[in-house]
């Protein structure tokens, strides 16, 4: 049986919980072999272990070609730091023999509060994540991205539409979007990845490599307790708008983007909860 991503390779920051987790799951799911990163390595192990039983279960119980060897890969490590980013994709091309066609960046924290009320202490672990370690993440990928089609062979015919679509996938946000004043030092490092996702998106396109855009409002995963929400309010703000989303929502939409046919784009998906009237 073939499925959506059979025969992709990708790469996801962010993966030992929340909404990268169920990106990992979801796109090794589909038949994507998967290199996934987080700082946290026997937890990340750990998902990696819970990936790979699960596809050998499905390898006994259908006919899908996966080869030999796990489907999913951990490299533990701070991925805003370059020596990580070449691991990662390094990995993959190691692993899995082809440079990883499927980039997921993911990982990121909140930060209750705005530019004057956040905990300052926080700041510079924030922007060194959010926005410079997602930039050196793009500008890895986008190397190898591009390396996958030959120089030129990106017209409007030719052999690159008959593969699979080239993908970097980055998770902004609605506050990326939208100003909250209330979360708005976190918001300003989310304004700056769409406007850096947009640049790229635009030097890439001609290229043939796609570049999209993910912006999800309330997602329940660690996210809160990392960024410090106080539960009160946050239980106030779940009365008015909830459900809240999962991470499997974004999960299969990323999944859905990446497996459009190599000519057409999904640059820019928003998902609110459905009660989510603003940011
Ligand atoms: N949850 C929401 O409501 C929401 C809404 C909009 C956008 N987002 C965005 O969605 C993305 C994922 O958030 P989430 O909700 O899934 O949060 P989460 O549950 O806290 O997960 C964050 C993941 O990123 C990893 N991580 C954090 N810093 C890292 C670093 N420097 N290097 C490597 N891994 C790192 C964490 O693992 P380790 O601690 O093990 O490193 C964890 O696996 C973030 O970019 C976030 O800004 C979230």
């Amino acid at each position: 049986m073939t499925t959506a991503l059979s025969g992709r390779i990708a790469v996801v920051t962010g993966a030992s919980a929340g909404i990268g987790l169920a990106i990992a799951q979801e796109l090794a799911a589909q038949g994507a072999r998967v290199v996934i990163n987080a700082r946290r390595a026997e937890v990340l192990k750990q998902v990696a272990d819970d990936i790979n039983a699960k596809s050998s279960e499905h390898r006994k119980a259908d006919d899908r070609q996966l080869g030999e060897g796990p489907v999913c890969v951990p490299v533990a490590g701070d991925c805003s730091e370059q020596g990580v980013i070449d691991q990662l994709l390094n990995t993959a091309k190691r692993s899995f023999g082809a440079e990883a066609d499927l980039v997921v960046v993911n990982a990121g924290r909140g930060l209750s509060g705005s530019v004057l009320t956040s905990d300052t202490t926080q700041w510079d672990e924030m922007v060194r994540t959010n926005i410079l370690g997602a930039a050196a993440m793009m500008r890895s990928a986008a190397r190898r991205l591009t390396s996958l089609v030959p120089e030129g062979e990106t017209g409007q015919s030719g052999a690159w539409l008959k593969r699979a679509g080239r993908d970097m996938i980055v998770i902004g946000s609605v506050v990326g979007r939208n100003v909250s004043p209330y979360s708005s030092m976190y918001g300003g490092t989310k304004f700056a990845v769409h406007g850096m996702v947009e640049g790229v998106r635009r030097e890439l396109a001609p290229k043939g490599v796609r570049v999209s855009l993910v912006e999800p409002g309330f997602v329940i995963s660690e996210f809160q307790g990392v960024a410090g929400y106080d539960p009160a309010w946050f239980k106030g703000v779940m009365e008015k708008i909830g459900p809240a989303l999962d991470p499997a929502d974004i999960a299969r939409a990323i999944a859905f983007v990446a497996s459009q046919p190599a000519h057409v784009h999904i640059a820019d998906i928003l998902l609110r909860p459905t009660r989510q009237e603003y940011p």
